[in-house]
């Protein structure tokens, strides 16, 4: 006997001394990690909704899993203990392989716990309370990049709060991404006049006069976005986000369509908050900047493996709690970094994507949100591979890559979603 099928037979055997069933060991962490995502009308192609689903695609679950190519969870575990993580522990994927390699038995009916009912529907947090969307359908342009902005106005005389968001691009193959900005002055509802069909063209921000400033001067800018693969997720309770009284909420739509294209309508489904908030998240980007303060990089052509480092000062005052973060490249994009340096050099990690992929970006929420304190330091580091060798490169030949908008252009950001320790909205 060899080693190996020594190695099969004690597998084997150990697999049957645990005789693991469906119903009491791996339906719960289906519904947990897979059932997310893999529901009727959400974005996976299939639902994985009960054992028949299960059982007929158990080969392609046992690669898939074994490839670590889902659950598409990207954090390194160990920096940064994030809420509703879908990843599968070790001890779960070992499971869930040694299940199916003993022939993925069903089980006792009787032994199937109470498991979370999702509605099927689209809106993967249930009907939001608050559905916006762009007044007419908006068909982008063929083969270039476009960055639209729609305006829809809310009608609200106080300040509401927003516990998750949620959007849904009407047509994935073309919208790249989508940002919400707030306006309170009607200021994109002029620059929307002046162009004409649906939106207006906005590269880089909403073309209104906020800037990232604002943010640090605790303004309410934005609602946060959604990027390929963003999952919604509500904010811990008493964290929201506002939405001043009459604001507009300008959603930017990045549009890419190489191919044909058709008419889009994005959806943006707004759940208010259910407890009393008593602190407003705030979105504070770090990129890298050049000695005049303005954004920018550089990724030298053919560079297989470059790393841009930049790193963000917490100001004095600013002692804050990042609940959230949201990392961002493009498609050259293989690793990136955010970690908190103390003024004695410690650091502490926020998170870390060791195999970056444009297609699973999303917000990562914190289990505890992480303390910042004046003077400590955000170090974010973004590593690219730009060489001809990878497959993922938009440019043939190689070129050099700088700071930019367009999809062929690169990106080091990372969003921290900061509350400010000394704020208390309770009167
Ligand atoms: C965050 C959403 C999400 C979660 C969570 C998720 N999937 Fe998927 N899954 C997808 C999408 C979307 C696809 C379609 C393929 C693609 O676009 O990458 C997919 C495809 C698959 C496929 C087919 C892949 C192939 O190569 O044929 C299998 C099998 C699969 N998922 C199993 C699972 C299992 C098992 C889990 C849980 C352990 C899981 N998925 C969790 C979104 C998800």
């Amino acid at each position: 006997m060899t080693m190996r099928s020594l190695i099969g037979l004690c597998l084997a055997a150990s697999a049957f001394a645990e005789d693991l069933t469906f119903t009491r060991d791996i339906a719960t962490i289906v519904a947990a990690k897979c059932g997310g995502c893999h529901r009727p009308k959400d974005i996976a192609p299939f639902a994985l909704d009960g054992y028949e689903a299960v059982f007929d695609w158990k080969d392609d679950i046992r690669r898939v899993i074994s490839e670590g190519i889902m659950p598409p969870w990207k954090p390194v575990p160990g920096h940064g203990d994030f809420r509703e993580s879908y990843g599968l522990t070790s001890e779960e994927k070992r499971k869930i392989i040694t299940w199916i390699e003993a022939g993925a038995p069903k089980g006792d009916p009787a032994n199937l716990p109470e498991l979370p009912q999702r509605e099927a529907g689209e809106w993967s947090l249930g009907e939001p309370d608050l559905t916006l969307t762009m007044a007419e359908p908006y068909e982008p342009p063929r083969g270039r990049d476009m960055y639209r902005c729609f305006v829809m106005p809310t009608d609200f005389a106080e300040n509401k709060y927003i516990s998750a968001v949620d959007i849904l691009p009407g047509d994935r193959r073309y919208v790249h991404h989508v940002i919400l900005y707030l306006d309170a002055t009607g200021e994109a509802e002029q620059l929307d006049a002046k162009e004409p069909g649906p939106g207006y063209t906005c590269f880089g921000g909403p073309g209104t006069s906020i800037s990232a400033a604002d943010a640090l001067g605790g303004n309410a800018l934005s609602l946060g976005g959604w990027a390929p693969g963003t999952r919604a997720i509500r904010l811990p309770d008493g964290v929201g986000m506002q939405l001043p009284p009459r604001a507009r909420v300008v959603m930017q739509v990045h549009y890419y369509a190489r191919g044909g294209t058709a008419e889009d309508v994005t959806k943006v489904g707004l759940y208010f908050s259910k407890t009393q908030v008593e602190r407003r998240l705030l979105f504070v980007p770090v990129v890298p900047l050049d000695s005049r303060g303005r954004v920018a990089m550089t990724i030298p052509a053919g560079a297989a493996r470059h790393t841009i480092t930049t790193e963000f000062l917490v100001p004095p005052l600013f002692e804050s709690k990042v609940v959230n973060v949201f990392p961002h490249m493009h498609l050259l994009g293989k690793e990136i970094k955010a970690e908190v340096v103390s003024l004695n050099g410690s650091t502490s990690p926020l998170i870390y994507i060791d195999n970056w992929d444009f297609n699973w970006q999303g917000p990562y929420t914190y289990n505890e949100a992480v303390q910042l304190r004046p003077l400590q330091r955000v170090r974010l580091s973004c590593t690219y591979d730009n060489s001809s060798g990878n497959p993922r490169n938009p440019s043939n030949p190689v070129r050099e890559v700088r700071w930019g908008e367009g999809t062929e252009d690169e990106m080091c950001l990372v969003f921290l979603g900061v509350t400010f320790d000394r704020e208390s909205l309770r009167n």
